[in-house]
């Protein structure tokens, strides 16, 4: 584990379990065995616990890639079967990701495009297997043009990081809305409706393995009901035409609030971890 990746870990408040890296897994079983045996802390007990932290899973029968070491994306099935869903879902609207993007950049479909100082369409790996949804755009966002730039951000990059991902590489990141709302009150329901088209067609295009909803509004407006975070952070949903498989878990504003709760969000992460990699929860 390098130093920078250590410190990544110490800032996500992970001072005990330790990250598999390329160099453990190359290494000798001596190294596995030291990795192997790292625990999660026993505060991080969360309602819904997955059986096993990555780097536990080193230690039983089944030694999933770590993962720094995820196959390339392009290798990935596709979520939908062939044919009728993503034929269903609205990307035919688009076509590709350039009429998509201009489609973004010119919407008026709701309010919000009177306040905005530009959209934010989404960023980050088009084939990615990992797919972040937030809420939508502050203002640093929407200064910048880009999703997450701000300290949620930060701490977005550091949890993907302590899995293996990064939005350069494996992981695409987008709002349901894609224009900040005035004085970042949540984004309505009408809005999130108006702006859906624009989601879905991203994840037709992209076909990632899983969805992870960010905080309760986000979660909300994907899915659709106003159940409480505490409720829809654990069982495995399923969105849009596609079905594509969704999780739900805190949102990293949320985590910079409340730091006690980041461990039940890296429980979280190990979930998804455990998902993208095939790894039996
Ligand atoms: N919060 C969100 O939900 N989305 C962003 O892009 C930034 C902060
Ligand atoms: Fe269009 Fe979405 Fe912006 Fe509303 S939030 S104006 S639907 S891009």
């Amino acid at each position: 584990m390098t130093a920078a990746r250590k410190r990544r870990l110490a800032r996500l408040g992970i001072d005990v379990w330790v990250q598999r890296d390329v160099a453990a897994a190359a290494g000798t079983a001596a190294e596995r065995d030291a990795t192997a045996t790292a625990v999660v802390p026993e505060t991080a007990v969360a309602p819904n616990p997955p059986t096993r932290p990555p780097a536990a899973a080193a230690s039983g029968a089944v030694v999933p890639a770590p993962p720094v070491a995820v196959a390339p994306a392009p290798d990935l099935p596709t979520v939908a079967g062939p044919g009728a869903v993503i034929a269903a879902a609205p990307i035919g609207a688009f076509g590709d990701w350039a009429p998509l993007e201009a489609a973004v950049a010119a919407c008026t479909r709701c309010g919000l495009c009177a306040t905005r100082t530009q959209t934010v369409f989404g960023t980050g790996a088009r084939d990615a297997p990992l797919m972040i949804v937030g809420e939508g755009p502050g203002a640093d966002e929407d200064a910048s043009g880009l999703p997450f730039v701000g300290r949620a951000g930060k701490l977005l990059d550091e949890m993907l990081a302590s899995i293996g991902h990064s939005r350069e590489r494996n992981v695409f990141i987008a709002n349901v809305v894609k224009c900040r709302p005035p004085a970042n009150r949540d984004p309505a329901t009408d809005e999130a409706e108006a702006c859906r088209p624009y989601l879905e067609a991203q994840i037709a295009l992209i076909q990632p393995k899983l969805i992870v909803a960010l905080g309760r509004i986000a979660a909300q407006r994907l899915l659709a009901t106003d159940q409480p975070l505490a409720r829809l952070r654990g069982p495995l949903h399923h969105y849009g035409p596609g079905q594509t498989p969704l999780l739900v878990t805190y949102h990293p504003a949320y985590l910079l609030r409340s730091p006690r709760e980041k461990a039940k969000s890296w429980q979280d992460l190990k979930g998804i971890w455990q998902r993208i990699n095939g790894v039996p929860g």
